[in-house]
């Protein structure tokens, strides 16, 4: 099932908010309704967000209607600022929009050719994602033992990517490997991306996949079942400190005191070299309705204070290793980091 399809001359969203029960597509004719979709999570996930706000830039830019190249160029900046202002933590959604306005400035002629190259820029950043995650599943199934129990958190798969995903690609490319693997899936509070997503998409595999809470991650590796953690990211700071799903870090932890390899998988485009450490990752705020009400049922007394951070940040001394589209990264993440970008 495709995340999101360009179809004459709009962008089809798949409505994330309503899997596994209903397969629904969202027609954006507007780049407004594309960034309400990322914004309200129908398209959620670091690299697909990079692609949905790359499309809606195109989708933006063939509305503008004005005749000079400058004023386009202006117009354009100002729909870029809108798409990359609806959520602030994965960096492939400015990572898309910024490479989308180069190629447009670099780009001689007037407005039809612009508006052309930034939807042909768009379908390349869809294009090479596929590409991308094929090249994180091999370097990355080579870590996976022949027969092996992964924890994952959140989705990182086929539905955050445009391809196999970044961490359930490598569990995809293990399995296809001939190896036997087995996941467990935390079901990711508050809003479920484990429970609802990676489980859906593990079983369409035929992936054996088992849901636990949370608060069970810690046990569950305490009874030994638990042979490695693979997770996706959506900020790397160039130090390889990790913003991903909130929870993440406390997963992170768990595996250290276990001694179980923790795993990051994610393009090269999820880092952010202009960020030194974590510290300077921005991270979501979300409503916190998100926390107070469950399935749309109040759970929390109301006037109760809430923190609702959408992501965390794991430190880079509890990653075991970063696999990206280019190889694998180990520590010190500083120096492997960057080598990996001169490639
Ligand atoms: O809030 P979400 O669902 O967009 O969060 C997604 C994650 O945290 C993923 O793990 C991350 O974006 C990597 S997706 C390949």
């Amino acid at each position: 099932m495709d995340t999101m399809r360009w179809v004459d001359g709009r962008l089809e969203i798949l409505d994330q908010t309503l899997l596994p029960e209903k397969t629904e597509y969202i027609r954006c004719d507007r780049y407004e309704t594309v960034c309400e979709a990322i914004r309200r999570l129908s398209v959620r996930g670091a690299p697909a967000i990079g692609a949905a706000a790359a499309y809606g830039l195109a989708l933006g830019a063939s509305a503008i209607d004005v005749a000079g190249r400058e004023q386009f160029i202006r117009a354009v900046e100002k729909i870029a600022r809108d798409l990359a202002a609806t959520r602030p933590t994965a960096v492939n959604l400015q990572w898309a929009v910024d490479r989308l306005l180069g190629v447009m400035k670099n780009t001689a002629g007037g407005v039809d050719v612009l508006k052309e190259v930034l939807l042909e820029e768009a379908h390349a950043i869809y294009r090479e994602d596929l590409e991308s995650n094929r090249r994180m599943g091999e370097f990355g199934q080579v870590l996976v033992p022949q027969k092996a129990s992964v924890l994952t958190h959140c989705n990182a798969g086929a539905l955050a990517t445009a391809g196999l995903g970044t961490a359930l690609g490598v569990i995809r490319a293990a399995h296809r490997a001939g190896k036997q693997v087995e996941v467990y899936a935390g079901e990711t509070r508050p809003l479920l991306q484990g429970a609802r997503l990676t489980t859906w998409e593990m079983l369409q595999e035929n992936i054996p996949v088992t849901l636990i809470t949370d608060n069970m991650a810690g046990y569950l590796m305490a009874r030994g079942k638990v042979d490695l953690v693979i997770v996706g990211a959506d900020r790397i700071a160039a130090n390889g400190d990790t913003a991903n799903k909130i929870g993440t870090y406390g997963v992170a932890v768990l595996a250290g005191e276990h001694g179980i390899p923790f795993y990051v998988a994610a393009p090269m485009s999820t880092v952010d070299f202009n960020v030194a450490s974590g510290e300077d990752i921005p991270i979501e705020n979300r409503d916190e309705r998100e926390i107070t009400h469950f399935a749309g049922v109040r759970v929390a007394p109301p006037g109760v204070k809430i923190w609702n951070p959408a992501f965390d940040v794991t430190p880079a001394r509890l990653i075991t290793a970063i696999i990206t589209d280019r190889g694998v990264a180990y520590p010190p993440y500083t120096e492997s980091l960057a080598g990996l970008a001169a490639k």
